[in-house]
């Protein structure tokens, strides 16, 4: 089952997260900047002038298409490399997804979801050269579920 992960954080936090993402083998995703507010309505400001409302704030969406078994994996890793504890962290969707087709090839689904040293090839390559635990599972080490203000 292919699932739709939409991420939606900091501005900048943008460069931690893709960097997170790559180190655990996420290779295809996209992004897109976008603006919105969640539960605070946005901001306001006060300046000389006066206060003014901003209510729709910056922020930076992933996109990243990639199977079932990978969901949980990347929603710690983006939780961890988001947060900092503060109100407008952001938010993560996953939603499912019908098909994939690789224009070039014409695969579909899983294959088409494929790159060179992702997530399952490094998950194929270390099951296949280890009968038990090693490096591997120990990388992917899940962060906490809860995370206390100011750890990262
Ligand atoms: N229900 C939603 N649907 C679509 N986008 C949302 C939704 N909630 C939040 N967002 C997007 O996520 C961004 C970050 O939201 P935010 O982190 O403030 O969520 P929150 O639910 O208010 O949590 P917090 O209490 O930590 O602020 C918003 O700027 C907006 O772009
Ligand atoms: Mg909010």
């Amino acid at each position: 089952m292919t699932k739709k992960i939409e991420a939606i954080v900091q501005e900048d936090k943008l460069t931690d997260v893709k960097d997170a993402l790559r180190r655990i083998g996420i290779v295809g995703l996209n992004i897109t900047e976008c603006r919105g507010h969640g539960r605070q309505g946005g901001i306001t400001l006060t300046g000389r002038t006066g206060a003014y409302q901003i209510d729709l704030l910056p922020r930076v969406q992933f996109n990243i298409v990639l199977s079932d078994h990978n969901v949980e994996k990347v929603i710690e890793t983006i939780r961890h490399a988001a947060y900092t504890g503060n109100e407008g962290d952001g938010i993560i969707f996953v939603y499912p997804v019908e098909e994939v087709v690789r224009i070039r090839t014409g695969e579909r689904g899983h294959q088409a979801l494929m790159y060179p040293d992702d997530i399952d090839v490094r998950r194929v390559a270390v099951e296949s050269t280890a009968p038990s635990d090693n490096g591997y599972e120990e990388d992917a080490a899940p962060v906490a579920a809860t995370m206390t203000k100011g750890e990262d």
